[in-house]
């Protein structure tokens, strides 16, 4: 039997003034998969990403979850769907003027409607989770870049998210704090989440996911197993990049 994917892009278009930003991208991931996208700066990844959580408005194009499209018009079901589709900033977007624990518990009072003591207890296990319960206290300006990233995922996890979005969520940490965060995510993963993850750290994303998507200009050139994609890609733009990306890798790691 043919399963329902969790999440369904279908052609998305989108413009910003004169220039075609997104040229008609479609995905589909099925419960407990998780693709990697890769590409060059300025190809529309961002974009993509926030278009799928309707953060941007595009011009044309279609999203399910679970086979139900979004109607972004109808606010109480985009509301729904975003606690759905949990997303992960490069630069974590925590609220400043809240401690780690109350940019978690605040989208379950506010948005779930959850009594405040039953929230706090939820954004304690989840700080727990990623290893933040002694820092729960401390406000994001107290916390290194590593542990805010952890608070933000943390805040995605308290909302019960079916699939969550990473947009290069370790591309702003100094390379010591990079594998706090991988770990995290590796858990995620091994716990079953499904997701999208946006990143420029091919080893990673060659290990997690099992298929990598190209995205170049606006559109998903080519896509296919790690291996494949990263070392035997058909297309000449592919090749390029991953060439030069696997090139710095190896002499950033020695
Ligand atoms: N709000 C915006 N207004 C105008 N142009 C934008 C906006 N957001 C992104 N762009 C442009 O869209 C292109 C794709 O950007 P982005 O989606 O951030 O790419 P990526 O994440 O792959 O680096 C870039 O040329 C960028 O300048
Ligand atoms: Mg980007």
């Amino acid at each position: 039997m043919e399963q329902t994917p969790v999440l369904k892009v279908e052609d998305i278009r989108k413009r910003f003034g004169e220039k075609e930003i997104l040229k008609g991208v479609s995905l589909e991931i099925n419960r407990g998969d998780i693709k990697a996208i890769i590409g060059p700066s300025g190809g529309g990844k961002s974009t993509l990403l926030h278009c799928i959580n309707f953060l941007t408005l595009f011009d044309a194009g279609r999203v399910f979850l679970n086979g139900e499209e979004i109607d972004h018009t109808d606010r109480r079901r985009l509301y729904a769907y975003r606690q759905k589709v949990g997303m992960i900033f490069q630069d974590f977007n925590l609220f400043d003027h809240l401690s780690a624990l109350q940019n978690v518990q605040i989208g379950l009072v506010r948005v779930k409607k959850i009594p405040k003591a039953r929230a706090r207890e939820r954004a304690v296990a989840e700080l727990e989770r990623v290893g933040l319960k002694e820092h729960m206290d401390k406000y994001p300006a107290e916390l290194s870049g590593g542990q805010k990233q952890r608070v933000s995922i943390a805040r995605a996890l308290a909302m019960d998210p079916e699939v969550m979005l990473l947009d290069e969520p370790t591309s702003a940490l100094d390379p010591e704090l990079v594998g706090e965060v991988h770990a995290v995510i590796k858990r995620l993963a091994a716990g079953g989440m499904t997701m999208v993850l946006v990143t420029h750290e091919i080893a990673f994303a060659g290990s997690l996911a099992r298929e990598i998507l190209f995205m170049d200009e606006g559109v998903i050139l080519e896509k296919g197993p790690p291996q494949e994609i990263l070392y035997g890609a058909k297309r000449e733009r592919t090749r390029e990049f991953c060439d030069k990306i696997i090139h710095f890798h190896h002499k950033d790691n020695g």
